[in-house]
């Protein structure tokens, strides 16, 4: 089915699925906001491994998101980068001290042990470990291999089988020009790994995403998936844009222009949470320095007053884009002054403004308020009448309940959307 298509049908068919009497959320199609596991259920185990996309899914999570690397074999493992000692072991195994080195990573000089220089049967020799261990949990490093992107797929399906709701997957292709440049291409192997294994058309449940532009459009010439345009920070450029010369930067691409651009050859934009609601940095005292507002002796995105919503999503929907914004996390260091350390405050306000999706390291706190806030596509509800008979809800819960009951039929639906 064309990619279109597939929209103009969702909104047709998700439009039962608008609460009544409640603020809804305008997404795009109707449909509820999807909740992605955001390197899995992050905030609570290492990224990327098995057990972190278990238990994302256990909490409800409607997508997870593998960050697709390369091994010198050619096969695609889950990690945020290829470089691998913040997330792994790998600083502690003396039999791999002598690959240690330095590399230049899109334009940027970086040491350590990279991916491209294990095979996979030394990858699995590794253990993850906790990337932020100053906010989360270490109780579970040294318990996890890095899992391949086949892992990945076969534990969706098999949990997509046991729980009956469609787990869908979200990969990121990461360096995807250093990797072209190094003989080792992501493009080709993702789309035969997701051919392999039935994701071929837009209705199936998997997006591929990526913060450079050339793949994606090489992509959308190998593959009919659903693709989606990441953006950096606005004066940044995509590197694939460094690299040709071409002087555009994310900012641009947020333009009108650049969205009608963007929607040639992706159906959704995944932008940082700050380029629909920015914030500001307080320099009060004129010193250069942003201020500490909160007084805990750390400046944090805590000390960032919220500013005005900028128009993003409006304009990404008239573009005809889905907007997945990321990243969600709980902890008071990512949250503005304005929540006072309550995310679900967060998630109120970015789905409010008809967001189609969101990326989070906490899927339960986010499959809770989008089930509040917009309707749970995946839980069935008690029949409404048979309450009212027993006095049990009043007339406006059932109300409701009809109206969402209508998102258990379309859990397909949303959750490739
Ligand atoms: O893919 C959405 C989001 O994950 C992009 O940021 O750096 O966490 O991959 P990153
Ligand atoms: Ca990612």
């Amino acid at each position: 089915m064309f990619r279109s298509l597939k929209l103009v049908l969702l909104a047709t068919a998700a439009l039962a699925l608008v609460p009544v009497g409640e603020a809804a959320a305008a997404t795009l199609t109707g449909a509820p906001p999807i909740v992605i596991g955001h390197r899995g259920a992050s905030g609570y185990r290492p990224e990327h491994t098995l057990a972190a996309y278990e238990l994302a899914i256990d909490m409800g999570a409607d997508y997870i998101e593998p960050d697709v690397v390369s091994t010198k074999d050619g096969v695609l493992i889950a990690r945020h980068e290829n470089e691998i000692s913040g997330t792994t072991d790998v600083s502690s195994r003396p039999e791999f001290a002598d690959r240690y080195t330095t590399k230049i990573i899109d334009g940027a000089e970086v040491e350590g042990w990279f991916t491209e220089d294990f095979t996979l049967a030394e990858i699995k020799t590794l253990r993850a470990k906790e990337r932020l261990p100053q906010l989360r949990s270490t109780a579970y490093d040294g318990l996890y291999e890095v899992p391949t992107l086949q892992e990945v797929i076969d534990l969706a399906k098999r949990k997509s089988a046991e729980t009956g709701r469609t787990i869908g997957i979200y990969p990121e292709t990461k360096h995807p020009t250093y990797f072209n440049s190094v003989g080792l291409s992501l493009e080709e192997p993702l789309v035969e790994i997701l051919t392999a294994n039935g994701y071929t058309d837009a209705d199936d449940a998997v997006f591929i995403q990526s913060f450079e532009v050339a793949n994606l459009q090489r992509l959308n010439t190998l593959t009919n998936v659903s693709l989606v345009q990441l953006f950096g920070g606005s004066g940044s450029q995509p590197y694939d844009f460094v690299v040709s010369g071409d002087s555009r930067t994310y900012g641009d691409l947020v333009t009108s222009t650049g969205l009608a651009g963007i929607a040639e050859y992706a159906q959704g934009i995944g932008p940082s949470k700050g380029l629909i609601i920015p914030s500001a940095t307080v320099d009060r005292d004129g010193d250069g320095k942003a201020d500490d507002l909160n007084g805990d002796g750390v400046i944090s995105d805590a000390d960032r007053p919220l500013k005005e919503p900028t128009t993003l999503i409006d304009d990404a929907h008239a573009a005809g884009l889905l907007v997945h914004a990321y990243t969600f996390r709980n902890e008071d260091f990512f949250l503005a002054p304005e929540y006072n350390g309550n995310p679900e405050l967060e998630y109120e306000k970015f789905l409010k403004l008809g967001l189609d999706g969101l990326f989070s390291d906490f899927p339960d706190t986010a499959v809770a308020v989008r089930n509040r806030v917009a309707g749970n596509p995946n839980q069935a509800v008690p029949e409404p009448s048979s309450l009212a008979i027993l006095g049990i809800l009043p007339l406006a819960e059932i109300l409701r309940r009809r109206q969402n009951q209508g998102g258990k039929k379309a859990k397909k639906a949303i959750a490739s959307s």
